[in-house]
């Protein structure tokens, strides 16, 4: 006799906001749901730390374009389930120097990429930057687009939503302080154990976020990444009409510092009178999660002030409330995100979908969708096929 408590469709391993939404997908099609969380929900250890992120549609690559647009009905219905605003809709202005290509690509690739897709956007002089935006001493050189679609995501109630739809589920259940200590497969179903007990399911998704590969090691396989301890901070706003879009500037390193900077407007979600400006760069990427520290690098905050200080208006140019973000990312070239089922050497391996990688907050509500088909069907209507890592990279540790 099955006992009812302990077996599930689906155990999703990951509570995030792309576990979360795997979960409410899969609860659409009434499909027995456990949500494993070895934190709590909510929590700022992984990549969905800080409570805002960028949704963009530009992209080098049209693929992405693609699935940015696809991805907007799914951001539509989760927005209908509840009235606070997830996406605040200010635009994407990309600006800096037009030959530097970097982790997000180049500024004339982007514009390539987005034509090919209809997307509509604005090109921008250096002095046009300065008089629409409010930055300034830009070298005479940079160009810029805006691309009006783009917002700030509001990832708190972004992950409330999806939370908050789980728990009134009847078909799911979610488990935080329940790390996965062991994965075992017996008559084609697998065995999850963690401090809390073992539950059975007949598939699995791992969505572990940065600690992907602490989970597909009791799977016996491994991905190739490298993990950025992201640093970012909030300054204080010293004229209250100056807004700023969310933004991210593109220009060639200096010396060890990466030098490229992304920022939003002010939310009122989160430090009203603030602004968050981050790097996206690290001067010290890790081997493992384990290496991180909760405390941001001091220099690379004092370099994101000096640039805010030399090239932002209306802000104390004084980094306050600062926080750190932890990504994966893979080391495959071209390869953000990794979309694939475990490798062919783990027995049932087309049961366990894995989701790992990239920066994905503007995909939450596609990627559940994503995650669910192929646990559910095998396939998605969705073009993954970019997403895939290859046999090389998804190494069986046997
Ligand atoms: C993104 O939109 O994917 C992104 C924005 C800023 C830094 C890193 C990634």
């Amino acid at each position: 006799m099955e006992n009812n408590k302990t077996h599930y469709d689906v155990i999703v391993i990951g509570g995030g906001p792309i576990g979360l939404s795997t979960a409410y997908h899969l609860s659409k099609r009434n499909t027995r749901t456990l949500v494993l969380e070895q934190f709590t929900f909510f929590n700022q250890l992984g990549s969905s730390a800080g409570v805002s992120r960028q949704f963009r549609i530009p992209y080098p690559e049209e693929y992405m374009v693609k699935l940015v647009k696809q991805s907007i009905p799914f951001w539509d219905e989760l927005q209908s389930l509840t009235p606070i605003p997830l996406r605040d809709k200010v635009g994407t202005l990309w600006f800096g120097d037009p030959a530097v290509h970097s982790t997000e690509g180049n500024i004339g690739q982007a514009e390539k990429a987005l034509k090919a897709e209809n997307v509509p956007y604005t090109t921008l002089t250096a002095a046009e930057i300065e008089r629409k935006y409010h930055f300034r001493n830009l070298p005479s050189t940079y160009t810029g687009l805006f691309q009006p679609e783009g917002a700030s995501i509001d990832l708190k109630a972004t992950i409330q939503t999806l939370y908050n739809w789980n728990l009134a589920s009847p078909v799911v259940e979610m488990k935080d302080q329940a790390p996965v200590t062991r994965i075992v497969q017996r008559q084609n179903k697998f065995e999850v154990t963690t401090p809390l007990g073992t539950f059975i399911s007949e598939k699995l998704v791992l969505s572990p976020g940065p600690y992907a590969n602490s989970i597909f090691h009791l799977l016996d396989f491994h991905i190739a990444a490298t993990y950025w301890n992201m640093a970012s901070a909030f300054y204080k706003k010293t004229r209250p009409d100056v807004q700023y879009p969310t933004w991210f500037v593109f220009q060639n390193p200096v010396g060890e510092n990466g030098n490229q900077f992304y920022g939003f407007p002010e939310v009122d979600w989160n430090y009203p009178g603030y602004v968050r400006v981050a790097s996206d760069f690290v001067m010290k990427p890790l081997d493992s999660p384990e290496q991180r520290t909760l405390v941001p690098n001091p220099k690379e905050l004092a370099f994101t002030a000096e640039w805010v200080k030399n090239h932002m208006t209306g802000l104390e140019p004084v980094p306050e409330f600062t926080s750190t973000c932890l990504v994966a990312l893979s080391k495959i070239p071209n390869k953000e995100l990794l979309i694939e089922f475990a490798p062919a050497s783990v027995p049932n391996h087309k049961n366990i979908v894995i989701y790992a990688t990239g920066w994905a907050g503007k995909f939450v509500p596609i990627l559940g969708k994503i995650l669910s088909d192929l646990a559910l069907d095998g396939r998605t209507p969705f073009d993954i096929s970019h997403f895939a890592t290859g046999p090389l990279y998804l190494t069986s540790l046997k």
